[in-house]
């Protein structure tokens, strides 16, 4: 029987290599041929000056007459911010219509997490840790927004985010690079479906690249300053694995990086992305990033910050009128080739022929009523919103609640927002396609059961006012729902917090219901780990439920009523305070770890340890692990082995576990973090019920960038854990040997 499900476990790793090697084929942009380079040669020598430099410029959408007269002159070649159908075609049919050679415009949005149907923020997607369905939650955006004439979306979000004061934290997978890489791939993959010219496909533009989550402080577009071996270990990876996964554009960054400007680093830009992992695909520049190549000190003039973006590679312009106004002139003087213009063009034009633009530029209305917040769509936003919900604490397992009690309070700003659940970048979202929390209780439960609405308090704002009424509600019902967090504005481009309180009075709320003794369960609704310590100490219960997107309330109902057991995981580190922060769980060991002694890396005032570790979450069932097997006891540099363990549903309820493996190089060349995810599966086991998970470790996993950056496995012990998070599991260990 073993021998058995080893064979088996081979044979599905061959049949999955197989299948990932076609889809990943590096260097390759889907539906690519030599017939559209071909078609782009024809054309490129028709275009005058003036229209190559065109297609490198994209505008936002503004109702002028100036920008409807670029359109038809060919001097645009890409919108931004357009949306709908209708408005779409018109502005396609002056480019198709009116300019003298008809290419059309290649149109952007920022479709970061659904289009009108709004899933759950990134991060609380990533919390799903199940890469299948965040491919089908993109899948669900492409087509709407595709339908709705948008042909690229500026996502997938792929930074990586160590500290939780940078806002932007909520828009990518968190701080691991292994879990962002899968969720990049898969964002990829369901963005772009099978072809491009599909009508429910958009392009991807994984972004911002590069570092730019590593800000100082952790504030928005702040300088960046990291290793190289950091930069190709932890932020890297995830760019990587969307341009492998065919992502055919990719978006450079606002910030510096070690002391070059992430658009005009040549060597981020060109080496990396176009020499070692052949990318074919355009590079746009964030908005205004070429300009700002001034203010950071790196350009004298817009025209010198035109030529370093552009012999950088950066192909388009995002709204900052420096190839606008300066690239004529300066090819006029010699000081940039029209090769290198010639090359930029073919590249955005290449993806336009790719979107089939050229045969269909325009988007079906009819499709777009029909598609656009659809039963399914919503349905699959409400599987994605309950996946997404991380069970933080359940003392004497006071959830689920009961639908059968007398009087519920439910107190706080965010229960009764339509508009905060959508989170950040919500796009075509809509406030009133939200269900509340507080609408999705009052639905789930029986209408004898009286419910006390307060909020008590605002978001943001010092007014307490509201208090004695929360107290009153509070002290008149059994179970007390406290549903606090951050407003969406707080997290998201330009929203970095110095604090990661609760903001204003919303503590002293939770400290005041807290004396009315009745059980208080904390429903956080916000953009990035919070310090919740006195929370964590004194309230029965917490859910953490991120900004849920449209079907925010009947998920979190859902799991509060127990017809959804909870099974989200943390991507992302929960620190007790501000004060530790950066805190993440793939840190070095030092060389004086924390102990109990004094002259330790430790805080003097607060244990070592993080509030809630990355990979954690809890269940109302109880998982088991047990029989961890290490398939070798020793492999070789090239070679591969397996884990395996057994989980048992030992509760009584069905559930779902997130089972982690992770690993330590103890000794190397370069020292390496004391932890390192390297597999993870997402199962749902029925009471009683056992599973055998298999994962395979190979060079992949084992590698690292060594001093000359080179991807090198040294041969030595490795330590495995296979767990419910990052600091608990089975362990073994295997040896690697020359
Ligand atoms: C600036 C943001 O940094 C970027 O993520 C976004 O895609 C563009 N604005 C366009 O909205």
């Amino acid at each position: 029987m073993k021998k058995l499900s080893w064979f088996l476990a081979f044979f599905f790793m061959a049949i999955s290599f197989f299948f990932i090697e076609l889809r990943l084929q590096p260097a390759q942009l889907p539906g690519h041929s030599a017939r559209i380079e071909k078609k782009i040669d024809e054309l490129l020598v028709r275009m005058t000056l003036e229209e190559k430099i065109g297609q490198m410029v994209q505008y936002s959408y503004r109702d002028t007459e100036d920008l409807k007269c670029l359109i038809a002159e060919g001097k645009v070649g890409s919108l931004l911010n357009v949306r709908g159908c209708e408005k779409a075609n018109t502005l396609q049919k002056l480019a198709v219509e009116k300019s003298r050679l008809g290419i059309p415009l290649i149109l952007g949005n920022d479709v970061i997490h659904g289009y009108r149907t709004v899933f759950p923020i990134p991060l609380g997607e990533a919390s799903t840790w199940d890469p299948e369905l965040i491919e089908k939650a993109c899948r669900v955006a492409a087509r709407e927004a595709r339908s709705a004439g948008t042909h690229w979306t500026f996502g997938p979000v792929v930074d990586i985010a160590r500290d939780p004061r940078w806002g932007r934290i909520a828009e990518g997978a968190g701080e691991d690079p292994f879990l962002g890489s899968t969720m990049a791939k898969a964002r990829v993959l369901g963005f772009q479906g099978e072809s491009l010219s599909n009508p429910s496909s958009l392009v991807a533009c994984p972004k911002h690249y590069v570092g730019y989550g590593g800000a100082e402080g952790g504030r928005d577009y702040n300088t960046v300053e990291m290793s190289l071996n950091t930069l190709y270990e932890i932020y890297l990876p995830p760019f990587e694995a969307a341009i492998k996964a065919g992502a055919s554009t990719l978006m450079s960054a606002f910030n510096e990086l070690n002391g070059l400007p992430s658009s005009a680093n040549f060597f981020t830009l060109t080496r990396i992305l176009r020499q070692e992992w052949g990318f074919r695909g355009f590079v746009v520049s964030d908005w205004n990033a070429i300009g700002e190549l001034i203010q950071h000190g790196f350009a004298a003039t817009p025209s010198e910050a035109g030529i370093k973006a552009l012999q950088a590679g950066v192909d388009m312009d995002m709204e900052g009128n420096v190839y606008h106004n300066q690239l004529s002139q300066l090819i006029r003087e010699g000081k940039v080739s029209e090769k290198v213009i010639d090359e930029s063009v073919r590249r955005i034009l290449r993806i336009k022929f790719l979107l089939g633009l050229f045969e269909q530029p325009y988007s079906d209305p009819k499709l777009e009523r029909q598609v656009t917040l659809s039963k399914e769509n919503r349905s699959i936003a409400l599987d994605v919103a309950r996946k997404s919900i991380v069970l933080l604490k359940n003392e004497n397992n006071l959830l689920p609640l009961s639908k059968e009690l007398k009087a519920l309070a439910i107190i706080g700003p965010l229960a009764e927002s339509k508009i905060d659940p959508l989170g950040t970048w919500a796009c075509a979202g809509r406030p009133e396609d939200v269900v509340t929390v507080l609408e999705g209780i009052v639905s789930k439960v029986p209408t004898t059961t009286k419910i006390l609405y307060e909020k008590g308090c605002d978001v943001s704002g010092q007014d307490i006012e509201g208090f004695e009424e929360a107290i009153n509600a509070a002290s008149g019902a059994e179970v007390v729902i406290a549903v606090l967090g951050e407003s969406a504005i707080m997290s998201g481009e330009a929203s970095s917090r110095a604090s990661l309180d609760l903001p204003s009075k919303q503590e002293d709320m939770l400290k005041a219901l807290s004396q009315t003794k009745k059980p208080i369960i904390l429903v956080l609704m916000n953009g990035r780990p919070l310090s919740i310590s006195w929370a964590a100490e004194n309230v029965s219960a917490i859910l953490e439920t991120w900004h849920l997107g449209v079907e925010c309330g009947n998920a979190v109902a859902d799991v509060l009523f127990g017809d959804y057991n909870p099974g989200g995981k943390l991507p992302v580190t929960f620190p007790r305070t501000v004060g530790q922060v950066p805190i993440y769980y793939n840190h070095k060991n030092t060389g004086r770890p924390p102990a109990q002694i004094k002259y330790t890396s430790k805080y003097l005032d607060i244990p070592s340890t993080p509030l809630y570790p990355f990979g954690y979450g809890l269940s109302y069932t109880n998982f088991d692990y047990s029989s961890l097997k290490i398939s070798s006891e020793k492999i070789g540099t090239f070679g591969s082995l397996f884990i395996s363990v057994d989980i048992r549903n030992s509760g009584s309820r069905l559930g779902e576990e997130v089972v982690e493996l992770y690993i330590r190089d103890l000794v190397s060349s370069i020292t390496r973090p004391v932890k390192e995810l390297a597999g993870f599966k997402r199962l749902s086991l029925a009471p009683g019920e056992t599973k055998t998970v298999i994962f395979t470790l190979g060079p992949e996993h084992l590698g690292f960038w060594n001093e000359h950056l080179e991807y090198v496995v040294e041969p030595g012990i490795f330590k495995v854990w296979v767990g419910p998070n990052s600091v608990e599991g089975l362990e073994g260990s295997f040896e690697v040997v020359e």
